[in-house]
C-alpha cells in the first residue's frame, strides 16, 4: 500500500515515515481533530488481511497477538500500545512514539566498536526486566533484536513481540520465523521457549560489548553453521572478561544449560558487574557518568566516540545497582562429549534447515 505524509488512516494523520520492516511500515502520526497534538507511531501492515492468501486463522492469531501486546503494556521496558484496528483490510497498531530511535540506530552511531560496558549492562538489565514481565504473562517474544528495542529517555523498551512473526512471505516459506542473526539453535526447529529470547539477549549483549555479532557469515548457510556448530567466540578485551561467563551461559546451545529465566540472567549479570575484578571498570564508568563529567551531549545527536573509555552513557541513564544481589547458579562447563553431541545434533539440524530453506 503506497502511503504518503498527509494521508489519513482511520483517525490518524500521517506525518513522516519512520521506517519499514517485515510486517509493515511505521509512521509518525497525530490523531485527527485532537486539540493537543500528541504524536504517536502507527504501524500499518503490508498485507491486506482480508485477502484469501492471509486466511481467517492468521488474522485471528494476529489479533490475539495484538491483544497480548496491549495486556503487556504499562511496564517501563515495554513499548505501550495505545490502539489497534483494521483499516481497509490492513492491521493498524498505534503505539507511543519513541523519540530516540532503536538500539540498532544507537549501535550504528557507535560504529563497529564496543559500547561502554556500563551502558551495555544497563541496557541489557532493562531488556531483561521487560522480558521478565512478558514471560510472566506467558508471552515469548521470538524476534528480539536491536531493531525491536526502542529507546526512550535512555530506557530500552521492547516492541513488536508476537507481531513480528507474521512478517513477510520470505519467513513463511523458510519454515521458521525470526531474524537469523539472533535466532537460537532451538528456534530453527520451531521449538518455542522463553530461552530463545534469552539467547537473543545474549547475542545483543555480546554485540554491544564487542562491537560485532558473535555469529556471522558471508551467506545464510555460513551464518546458520556459525549458530549451530562453530565454537561460540569469547568476548574480546580484558574489561569484558568478567562478563564472559554470563554471555556464555546465555549462548548455551543446549536449552537446558542456558539461563532458565530472564530473572536468573538479570541477577547473574548484576552479580558479574559487581564482581571485585570489575571494580576498575566500574570506577571508570563512574568517572565518565554525567554527574562527574561535563554535561554530555545526548547520544542521539553526538558523533561516534573513539573507544570504550571515551564514550558516554545514553541521556537519562539511571545508576546501576551498587549493592550485591543474590548470586545465580554458575555457568555449566562444556565437556568434549557435549561438543561431539552438539556437532552431531548441529549437523542434523543444519540438514533440516537447508531442507526448509531449500538451500
Ligand atoms: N513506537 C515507535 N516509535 C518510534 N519509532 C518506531 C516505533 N515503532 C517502530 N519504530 C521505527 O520504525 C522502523 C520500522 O520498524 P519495524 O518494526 O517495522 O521494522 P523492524 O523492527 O526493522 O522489522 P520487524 O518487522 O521484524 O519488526 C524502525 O526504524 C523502528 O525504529
Ligand atoms: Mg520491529
Amino acid at each position: 500500500m503506497a502511503l504518503k505524509a498527509g494521508d489519513e488512516i482511520g483517525q490518524y494523520v500521517l506525518q513522516a515515515r519512520l521506517g519499514s520492516g517485515g510486517f509493515g511500515s511505521v509512521w509518525k502520526a497525530i490523531r485527527k481533530g485532537s486539540l493537543i497534538e500528541i504524536p504517536v507511531a502507527v504501524k500499518v501492515s503490508h498485507e491486506d488481511l482480508s485477502s484469501e492468501e492471509v486466511g481467517d486463522r492468521a488474522v485471528e492469531q494476529l489479533l490475539a497477538e495484538a491483544r497480548a501486546w496491549v495486556s503487556a503494556s504499562g511496564h517501563r521496558n515495554v513499548v505501550p500500545v495505545q490502539d489497534a484496528g483494521i483499516w481497509d483490510g490492513h492491521l493498524l497498531l498505534v503505539s507511543e512514539l519513541m523519540t530516540e530511535g532503536s538500539l540498532r540506530t544507537h549501535l550504528n552511531r557507535v560504529g563497529a566498536q564496543p559500547m561502554p560496558a556500563v551502558e551495555a549492562v544497563r541496557l541489557t538489565l532493562g531488556v531483561l526486566a521487560g522480558l521478565e514481565h512478558l514471560h510472566g504473562l506467558g508471552i515469548v517474544h521470538r524476534d528480539l533484536k536491536p531493531e525491536n528495542i526502542l529507546l526512550q529517555k535512555g530506557d530500552p523498551r521492547i516492541t513488536d513481540f508476537g507481531i513480528a512473526r507474521f512478517a513477510t512471505r520470505s519467513t513463511q516459506t523458510r519454515g521458521y520465523s525470526g531474524t537469523l542473526q539472533y535466532m537460537s539453535p532451538d528456534a530453527f526447529e520451531n521449538r518455542v521457549s522463553l530461552q530463545m529470547d534469552l539467547w537473543a539477549v545474549g547475542v545483543m549483549l555480546f554485540e554491544m560489548l564487542a562491537g560485532f555479532r558473535p555469529f556471522d557469515g558471508a551467506n545464510e548457510a555460513q551464518l546458520i553453521r556459525a549458530i549451530l556448530i562453530d565454537p561460540v567466540p569469547t568476548l574480546p578485551g580484558e574489561a569484558t572478561a568478567v562478563l564472559q561467563p554470563v554471555v556464555q551461559r546465555a549462548l548455551e546451545r543446549e536449552v537446558s544449560r542456558r539461563f532458565t529465566s530472564a530473572e536468573q540472567f538479570r541477577r547473574a549479570l548484576e552479580v558479574a558487574w559487581l564482581a571485585p575484578a570489575n571494580s576498575a571498570l566500574r570506577a571508570a564508568a563512574r568517572s565518565k557518568s554525567p554527574a562527574a563529567a561535563p554535561p554530555a551531549t545526548p547520544t542521539a545527536t553526538s558523533a561516534p566516540a573513539a573507544g570504550m573509555g571515551n564514550q558516554r552513557p545514553l541521556a537519562g541513564t539511571p545508576p546501576l545497582p551498587d549493592a550485591p544481589v543474590q548470586a545465580a547458579a554458575p555457568p555449566a562447563k562444556n565437556s568434549p562429549a557435549k561438543w561431539r553431541t552438539l556437532l552431531v545434533l548441529g549437523a542434523a539440524s543444519l540438514g533440516t534447515v537447508f531442507w526448509v530453506t531449500g538451500l
